[in-house]
This record gives structure tokens, sequence and C-alpha cells, in this order.
């Protein structure tokens, strides 16, 4: 069967580019790096003429995928998509676990091509790259982004590069490899990869596709606000947690909302924004404490959720400004908080959540617990990426099938 958002030609909206700090303007349809002060650059469109020409009607009568939203999206032309089957993620309550009145759900990302969030932005991110004739690109990756620039540079016959950090969970690693990019293993952190990539940008010819550092994965990200708004009959959770590493997500979903109600989709109050990092990695909190606009490198970045894991994030102010904006804040959780969340999501409703994932849900209770969130709040947490992708706690029961079973065991046998 075929997706008509994939088959059939529809209008795009995209105006021009501007710098996300300077506000300077570049000409849409080029290819784009960073903007002349450095910072990244945020796609416009006219919105008047795109809420005149599609309804929220019209959206629900096609395929319920990322590319529902296609006005507003940059692709121009519909053979440039490069699509895995980017499906709708589905909200799922958590019932059990809300601290009161207020809903708890979580947005299971990990439902996605590759297993990650990812997919979005780098779909959206290679299907540009296509468009715009790039057949190079390089990218750092704490893993999850890496996978997902191989699977659809490969499917777009794009050559790629992928950098991670050292430690870097091996599964990531492994699918980087198997679905066809290169990629190195690095004696340092995301931003030591990065700067390989920046340096190595003029002798070997790629494209630098690191987060924020060009234009169009933010708009991928988008889709998760859009998506999130339209399950939600066009409204919104009083609070979303995010697990912040470079923001992108957290970005591109405050870009959503002011988009949607811009054009009126959304009427009342924006959600809070909330940062989620780990206290081993948490450059955004502390820059959010101390009333900063921008934050510092962070040393010694530590933590179990490598997806978070970035000490220095290009899109600092965005984040930043995206949390106060909504009114929202920034909160560390350490990494016991997060395992133990993983386990109690796990084991009180059977959703196994990814450890930037679980973070969200620590962040929710420590928030309650402050007073920050209100139990009669409603809330969404996001699981960025399936929990299958990462280690799970050991299990060492055995049977010996040739002796007599001792069944009275067996129902205390997993209890601690
Ligand atoms: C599972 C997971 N969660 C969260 C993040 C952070 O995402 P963002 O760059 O949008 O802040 C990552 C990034 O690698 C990730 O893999």
């Amino acid at each position: 069967m075929t997706n008509d958002n994939l088959t059939t030609e529809r209008p795009t909206f995209v105006t021009h580019l501007e710098c996300g700090m300077q506000g300077d303007r570049y000409e849409a349809d080029q290819v784009h790096g960073l903007s002349r002060a450095g910072k990244p650059l945020i796609v416009k469109y006219d919105l008047s003429t795109l809420s005149q020409k599609i309804s929220q009607q019209e959206l629900a009568t096609r395929p319920a995928d990322m590319w529902r939203y296609r006005e507003f999206l940059p692709v121009r032309r519909r053979e440039n998509i490069v699509s895995l089957g980017e499906c709708q993620t589905p909200l799922i309550p958590i019932p059990r676990l809300q601290a009161g009145s207020g809903d708890l759900l979580v947005k299971d990302e990990g439902r996605l091509p590759t297993g990650s969030f990812k997919a979005r932005g780098l779909c959206m991110a290679i299907s540009m790259a296509k468009e715009l004739g790039i057949t190079k690109i390089a990218m750092p990756t704490n893993g999850n982004a890496g996978a997902a620039l191989a699977a659809y540079a490969t499917r777009a016959g794009i050559e790629s590069y992928v950098f991670c950090p050292a430690d870097t969970p091996e599964i990531n690693v492994r699918e980087i490899a198997a679905q066809g990019a290169k990629v190195w293993r690095v004696n340092g952190l995301i931003n030591d990869c990065g700067r390989i990539v920046r340096k190595g940008k003029e002798s070997m010819g790629w494209f630098d596709l690191s987060t924020l550092k060009e234009p169009y994965r933010i708009e991928g990200k988008k889709t998760m606000g859009l998506e999130l708004a339209d399950q939600l009959g066009w409204n919104v959770p009083d609070v979303i947690f995010y697990p912040t590493g470079g923001g992108t997500g957290l970005i591109g979903m405050w870009k959503a909302f002011n988009e949607l109600k811009e054009i009126g989709w959304l009427t009342g109050k924006l959600p809070r924004m909330v940062a989620v990092q780990a206290t081993g990695c948490a450059p955004m909190v502390k820059a959010y404490e101390e009333g900063r606009d921008s934050a510092e490198l962070w040393q010694n970045a530590h933590t179990v959720a490598a997806g978070i894991r970035v000490p220095v994030a290009v899109g600092d102010f965005l984040i930043l400004q995206a949390v106060r904006e909504s009114n929202g804040f920034a909160i560390a959780v350490n990494d016991d908080a997060i395992l133990a969340a993983r386990d109690e999501v796990s084991e009180r409703e059977g959703f196994l959540m990814c450890p930037e994932g679980a973070a969200t849900y620590a962040a929710y209770k420590q928030s309650i617990q402050d007073g920050r969130v209100r139990a009669d709040e409603s809330a969404v947490l996001f699981n960025c990426a399936t929990g299958l992708k990462y280690e799970l706690p050991p299990m060492t029961n055995t049977l010996d099938c040739t002796k007599p079973i001792d069944y009275t065991h067996l129902a205390t046998a997993n209890d601690s």
C-alpha cells in the first residue's frame, strides 16, 4: 500500500532562514551550516499563507506519520523525502506512577526507525542534504544519532563518516557500521569527536551534520511537538520533561508549539518545558540556576544516560530561552535515581525505558516532591529510545531439567 504522505506533492512555505541569536537573514534552498555569528540557523515559514492552505480536518485524513505535517516542513519536492517509515509514536499512560489527578503519559520514541527519536531529525537533515545535492557527510555522536544518520544516509546514497566516544554503547557502534557508515571510536567525549569532524571538513570535503550545525534537524524534531499536539486534539500537556543533551528536541518542540500558536491551532497556555540532565553532566541546569543565557563547558562529564552526556551544546542559549519563555526549569537527577526510575517503570507498568527516558521519570518525581510540578498537572515524559538498546540488569536464574524441579521456589526467584 502506498503512503499518500510520500507520494503526493504538497505546497511548502519556507521563506528564509535566520540566525537563532542575531536574527540576520539567509536564503532558503541553499547549503548552510552555522550563521555568520557561529550560531544555529532557524528555518522560517510563511505561516499566514500556510494556515489558509491547510486545516486540522485535512491533516486528520492523512496517514499518521511525521510526513503528515509536510506543510510545516522544509523539503520542497517529494522525491527528496528519504523515508524508512517514520510512524506516529504512541502516548502511553503510566497511571500507577502519576502523582495525583494530572495524567502522566510517556511518548515512546523508541518505535521509530533505528529505535530512537534521532530518526526524526536525521530523516529531515538527510532529505534536505539530498535536496541540496550534498553527497558526503560527517557527524559526532553519542550513539543513537549516528545510527539514524547511517541508516538514512545509506538509504539516500550519501557517504557518511561517524565518530563516537570510545565508551558509546556497543550496540550503537555496531548498528552504525551495519547500516553502512564508516565509524570510529574516539578516546574522548562528543565535543572531541566534533572537533575531528570540524578539522577534517576541508581535506575530506564532507558536510558537517553535527547537532544544530545544520538547520534541518530541528525541523525533524519539531514533529514531536506537532504530533503531540495533534494526538491530544490540538492541545498540550501542562508540563513536558525532555532528556536534554544537544537540546534539538526541546528547541524543536518549542518552535512547533509557537508556530501552532501563531496560526491559532493552539490557543491556551503552552506547556512548561523542563530540561532534564544528569548530575554528572548538567551544564544547562547550572546555567539555568545561575541565571545565565549560555552554558559553560562541563568538566569530567559522566552518566549512564549516554545520550545526554553532552558537555557543551551549540544551541545552549536556545535551550535556556525555551525553558525560560515557557516558565519551565532545568533539573538534574543522579545515575542511581535514573536506574531506579527505569526499574520502577518497568516493574510497575511493564514499560522498559531507556536511561535518558528514565531520567525524565526521575525528574518528574523529584519535581513533584519539591513542588515545582503539582500533582494535578498533566505531564508528558519523552522516552527517546527503545530500552532494548541498553544494558539491562543481569538475570542469573537457571533450572536443571534433568533433575526434579522445586516448584515452590519459582514464585520467589526474582524477588530481591
Ligand atoms: C536516548 C536519547 N535521549 C536524549 C538525547 C538528547 O537529545 P537532544 O540532542 O535532542 O538533547 C539523546 C541524544 O543522543 C539520546 O540518544
